[in-house]
């Protein structure tokens, strides 16, 4: 999908096509930066003061100094969809770094961070909602503190790319068959009416759609378990689900060779898929005709 012509940089609006950094860029080099997607539904952004929360929250982890507050982030981010004129289903996708400055591990006194964002159409993926997706399990060899979302995604990138070649949507990550997540997303378990999930330490990303779903949960009264499971229980779960910004709330049909509740979307899934489309204000619901 192509990029909205108008992106963001630093606090101005320019066309894409002049922004250009100098090669000794911190991103580029170190991958010493951080970035966001937030979803966008009908030209609003859903989920936006959770996913900026985030934003400074990795920003401080890794000590860089935003240099506006939040409020001001999300006027400029509103700002970005107004100068578009977008009104579709899209995304947007932020990233700051520590700035650019000469090669070097240490920290440049002085530098201002590199700020961009920018705006592009992204249709629901209506046939991964509807049928489920498979999936392959992988090692999850990332670092200690996943819970920062930072540029660095190599084992991310590794792990999907082998997911894609065995013709697969989402690797499930795990250390030593503790399931942790996905490599772009969170991962659930259903057994006997609970939702079973890793709980939000360092080695998993918080998502912002987990947020939601236990806002969803605590509304339908089904219990969840903040508890990691194991590859093992796969074979047993009467349901598996992911879900992030752009896949929304995923049902999980197969990981490796497991088939998982005979292949169908299960009911817990589902009745989490028609709460998310309407807190997210969807106008055209796919769940209301499964
Ligand atoms: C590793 C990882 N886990 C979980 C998620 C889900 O996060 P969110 O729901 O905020 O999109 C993502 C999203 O990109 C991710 O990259």
């Amino acid at each position: 999908m192509s990029v909205y012509s108008t992106i963001l940089t630093q606090s101005e609006f320019v066309d894409k096509d002049s922004l250009s950094y100098p090669f000794e860029e911190r991103g580029l080099q170190f991958g010493d930066g951080i970035y966001e997607v937030i979803r966008i539904y009908n030209g609003e952004y859903y989920l936006l003061t959770e996913h900026v929360d985030r934003l400074f929250r990795s920003a401080e982890a890794i000590k860089i100094n935003i240099p506006y507050n939040k409020e001001t982030m999300i006027d400029l981010l509103h700002q970005l969809i107004k100068k578009n004129n977008m009104t579709n289903d899209g995304k947007v996708y932020m990233q700051i770094t520590r700035g650019s400055a000469p090669r070097d591990h240490i920290f440049p006194q002085d530098v201002t961070p590199n700020i961009y964002a920018y705006i592009q159409d992204l249709p629901r993926n209506e046939k991964t909602l509807e049928n489920g997706v498979k999936t392959i399990s992988h090692r999850d060899s990332r670092w200690e503190n996943c819970y920062i979302k930072s540029l660095n995604l190599l084992p991310n990138v590794l792990a999907k790319q082998t997911a894609k070649e065995n013709s697969c949507y989402e690797a499930i990550l795990h250390r030593d068959g503790v399931v942790t997540e996905c490599s772009s997303s969170n991962i659930y378990l259903v057994k006997d009416g609970k939702v079973y999930t890793h709980p939000t330490t360092n080695k998993i990303l918080h998502g912002c759609v987990r947020m939601a779903i236990e806002r969803f949960l605590k509304e339908e009264n089904i219990p969840l378990i903040e508890e990691a499971f194991h590859l093992e229980d796969i074979k047993h779960a009467d349901e598996l689900f992911l879900s992030s910004s752009t896949s929304e709330i995923t049902p999980v049909i197969q990981v490796d060779h497991v088939v998982v509740s005979n292949g169908e979307p299960g009911s817990i899934t589902r009745t989490l898929q028609k709460a998310y489309e309407q807190d997210a204000k969807i106008t055209k619901k796919l769940m209301e005709s499964i």
